[in-house]
């Protein structure tokens, strides 16, 4: 139940702190030259190059350079973080024991979180806390995230775990290390895009809780275990998963416009709508549109994308409420046969880009954050011994 306040209470701690703003919507915490967001136009920016521009161009590890650097690589930059996040694809043998031993059932995000801060044991720069040892961090972190994705489902699957190339690009050896086999230029091309897509997105909860955690100048370990915590929420990027949940559970009986309109009767979200930020449709969902579109047609899946768009115009009738980045993310990787439970890990497989890059900027400039609370309890009541209480 909601704490209730007393007159007295209300002025005397709005006196003290007179701006109280539940889930800090008006809020600038900070700035950053990572991305930019305008939730009136739908425009995405990541460091100067709308979403639309990269989607088309970029690959993820030009992201990553983007990010990282803010500004795009030349030929030689490209092949040298190619390079090295190759070579840092590979994870600790201890790392491995701990995904070979732990519950098959377990949520693969809880995986990837306990198996990301087990990375921190083994980092040779974990105690180093200067700006080139957290890009090193940063690299490796992000080239050894795909490797704990696809060990853990190869695990649960009961597969042996396929270490991972030494070749090819992020998206390449992920669709390797799951699928035991090299994906085609299509598949490729698809998961790039997704992470391209993923890779960064303002002060979004899970980043808010990377430049919290480093603002205590704890380590990016540290600070990335606690963004895929906050990652792992229905609310935030878990939404993805929820989403396939919501259409899994239709069928072709089902009267889809009767199904959603019951939900909103009842108050209940519809899993992939809505956003803090944006108030038309989300750049990222346009784009993945026409991508779950194209998917779902070649694997003869037209009735997922076909009951999406019903969704999606029941949603915009009533509620005038537009698709943001998980509705159509979650046909692109049902069609590509991962399982509902991973599309959070890839999620954050991309996302890590983007809060490792927040983390070195929080750095460059930290200040502790540390806001305030109302205090609504009540305030100097006299002791009762237990037995009296
Ligand atoms: N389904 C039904 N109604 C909704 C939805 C939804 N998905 N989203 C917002 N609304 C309604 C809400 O009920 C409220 O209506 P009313 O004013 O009549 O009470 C109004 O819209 C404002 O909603 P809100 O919850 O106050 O908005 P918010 O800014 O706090 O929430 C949100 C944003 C993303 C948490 C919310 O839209 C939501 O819960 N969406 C479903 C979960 C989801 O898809 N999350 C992924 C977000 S995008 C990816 C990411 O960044 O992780």
């Amino acid at each position: 139940m909601e704490p209730t306040m007393t007159n007295n209470q209300k002025e005397q701690d709005l006196s003290q702190y007179p701006y109280l703003d539940k889930g800090l919507e008006g809020i600038v915490a900070f700035s950053s030259r990572k991305s930019f967001i305008d939730g009136a136009k739908g425009e995405l920016i990541y460091a100067g190059y709308n979403i639309e521009v990269l989607a088309e161009n970029a690959t993820f590890e030009e992201v990553c350079f983007l990010l990282w650097n803010e500004r795009l690589p030349n030929k030689a930059e490209l092949d040298d973080l190619q390079a090295k996040m190759t070579a840092e694809r590979d994870i600790p043998e201890t790392v491995y024991a701990y995904i070979n031993s732990t519950d098959k059932k377990a949520e693969p995000m809880s995986v990837l979180r306990t198996a990301t801060s087990m990375l921190a044991d083994s980092d040779p720069d974990a105690t180093e806390n200067s700006a080139e040892a957290n890009l090193r961090k940063a690299i490796r972190l992000t080239a050894k995230m795909p490797t704990i994705i696809a060990a853990f489902d190869r695990v649960r699957k009961g597969d042996e775990i396929i270490r991972p190339s030494k070749k090819g690009s992020t998206a390449f050896n992920f669709l390797y290390m799951l699928n035991g086999e090299e994906p085609g230029p299509k598949a490729e091309r698809v998961m790039d895009l997704l992470l391209v897509t993923h890779a960064e997105h303002g002060m979004n909860a899970s980043t808010f809780a990377t430049r919290a955690i480093a603002s205590t100048l704890a380590d990016i370990h540290s600070a990335i275990s606690g963004a895929i915590g906050s990652l792992k929420g229905p609310l935030h990027g878990g939404a993805n998963t929820a989403v396939m949940n919501m259409l899994k559970g239709l069928d072709k009986d089902t009267d889809i416009v009767a199904f959603i309109k019951g939900k909103l009767e009842r108050k209940e979200k519809i899993m992939g709508f809505g956003h803090r930020v944006y108030k038309t449709f989300d750049p990222r969902a346009t784009l993945l549109r026409v991508m779950a579109k194209d998917l779902a047609k070649e694997v003869e899946m037209e009735y997922l994308y076909e009951w999406s768009e019903t969704i999606l115009k029941v949603m915009k009738d009533e509620k005038n409420i537009d698709p943001n980045v998980d509705f159509f993310s979650a046909t692109v990787y049902y069609s590509m046969g991962i399982m509902p439970d991973q599309y959070t890990c890839i999620f954050a497989m991309a996302r890590i880009s983007g809060w490792t890059a927040h983390y070195i900027e929080q750095m460059e400039n930290n200040r502790l954050i540390r806001p305030r609370q109302l205090y609504l309890g009540d305030k100097n009541l006299p002791w009762k011994k237990v037995e009296d209480r």
